[in-house]
């Protein structure tokens, strides 16, 4: 096994073999074994209470929301940091929201308020940060479209050439708006998800583009703040349950990273379970929790919450350690189940996307399930932004064979008063 040296205050390690690299390696696998790798950093000088204090401080201070948590994120960031800024989201408790889940300590956690409109951005600071300090001349990524809007937004402000590779007519408009708007080089490739992600590690590898997917490690430090920050929120006093939509699995193995980091650091006291929520037509994670995570299936995915609609997810084997290590769970919803759960995120005046709202109804099935106690304090988490879909949305609500549950349709006048008249007699 190679051994870095220890003068830096971080160095990448094989998840696999436990081959050590120089943080500032910009292979995306391990050169021996082809594994992932894991970011590792020094432990901080502080811990518990002397390391709270350092956080509330910069909170304050009003300090970004992933690089107010810096010695556990990248330590040697330096002067390289591209910050927009990002983080700070809201911890919100909704009436509606709480009394459909069947939790009335239910409470969102809103990565929608990040500035490109999802939770890709506390690992797009990071990322885009490391391809700076390593001198990348270009950046890419394959996506479902956050990561790809996130992307292009840091790139742009890094000065760095961006390229992403979406697969075409699955992105949702918002999502391909803002990477076109934020100036990426976007690859409309005919095919799904996970022909993206294959197609973008040759390019990688082949042009000498830094790959920024999830399997990137840093970009997983980053998106360990959304964990941290909730925790902070909630004065260091962990919640029972933390629950969160999966796909490629980056966020399910962050949030694991994070508990596991809190817990040794003595940030907190217990560990909260994590509950990991796939839609049912994307749901290979899922079906392999059920039988002990004793296989790894892949599927053809298929669901109306395009962020998540993949087939074989990347960070597979981190997200298991991370369901193991929080004794959590993994289960799947329908879209119908998704587009309901929307409806009423959005008319309680908060507002997602759709595969966020697999969190929600993800634990309104739990709590049928009996696995969350309707006693319990649960933090769900909303991922995305409402306006990142709004083909979606307009479809929920102008369906009429037959109307959705919640269905909110518009109705088309004449411009009389007679005619509003109308309208709201009826
Ligand atoms: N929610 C939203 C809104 C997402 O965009 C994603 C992933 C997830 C949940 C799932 O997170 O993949 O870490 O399990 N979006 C990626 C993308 C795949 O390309 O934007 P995950």
């Amino acid at each position: 096994m190679t051994n870095v040296s220890t003068a830096s205050a971080s160095h990448q390690q094989c998840a696999s073999c436990g081959r050590q690299y120089p943080d500032t390696d910009a292979s995306p696998r391990c050169a021996s074994c082809g594994g992932l790798l894991d970011v590792v950093h020094a432990p901080p000088a502080a811990r518990g209470a002397e390391l709270r204090t350092l956080f509330a401080g910069r909170r304050r201070e009003g300090s970004s929301g992933v690089w107010r948590y810096r010695e556990m994120v990248l330590p040697n960031a330096g002067t390289h940091i591209v910050s927009h800024p990002e983080g700070n989201t809201p911890l919100l408790a909704r009436d509606r929201v709480s009394s459909y889940a069947g939790v009335p300590g239910l409470l969102l956690k809103h990565e929608g308020h990040n500035p490109t409109g999802s939770f890709k951005d506390r690992g797009m600071t990071v990322g885009v940060t490391q391809a700076r300090r390593i001198g990348a001349r270009a950046v890419a990524c394959a996506s479902t479209g956050n990561t790809s809007a996130s992307l292009a937004a840091y790139a742009a402000q890094a000065g760095i050439p961006a390229l992403v590779f979406v697969p075409a007519g699955q992105v949702a408009l918002g999502k391909l708006a803002q990477s076109l708007a934020y100036g990426a080089r976007t690859l409309l490739v005919k095919g799904d998800f996970d022909a993206c992600l294959s197609l973008v590690q040759q390019a990688s590898e082949r042009l000498g583009i830094y790959l920024l997917n999830s399997i990137n490690p840093f970009r997983v430090e980053g998106q360990k703040t959304i964990v941290l920050e909730a925790l902070e929120q909630l004065d260091w006093d962990a919640p029972d349950w933390l629950v969160l939509p999966a796909g490629n699995l980056g966020n399910t193995a962050a949030f694991g990273k994070a508990l596991r980091q809190a817990h040794e650091l003595g940030l907190i006291a217990r560990v909260p379970r994590l509950a990991a929520i796939q839609a049912d037509g994307a749901a290979p994670f899922a079906s392999s929790f059920r039988d002990g995570f004793a296989t790894r299936p892949k599927v053809k995915a298929e669901t109306v919450a395009t962020a998540i609609k993949i087939g074989d997810p990347a960070s597979f084997d981190r997200a298991v350690e991370a369901i193991r290590y929080t004794s959590g769970v993994v289960t799947s919803v329908s879209d119908a189940e998704i587009l309901d759960a929307k409806a009423v995120v959005d008319a309680s005046g908060v507002g997602c996307e759709p595969a966020s709202a697999a969190s929600v109804v993800g634990v309104r099935r739990l709590v049928k399930e009996g696995v969350i106690r309707s006693s319990d304090r649960v933090v769900a988490v909303l991922t995305g932004h409402v306006l990142k879909d709004p083909g979606a949305l307009l479809r929920y609500h102008q369906e009429l064979d037959p109307p959705p549950q919640f269905a909110n349709p518009p109705v088309e006048i004449e411009p009389t008063i007679e005619a509003v008249e109308r309208v709201l007699i009826a």
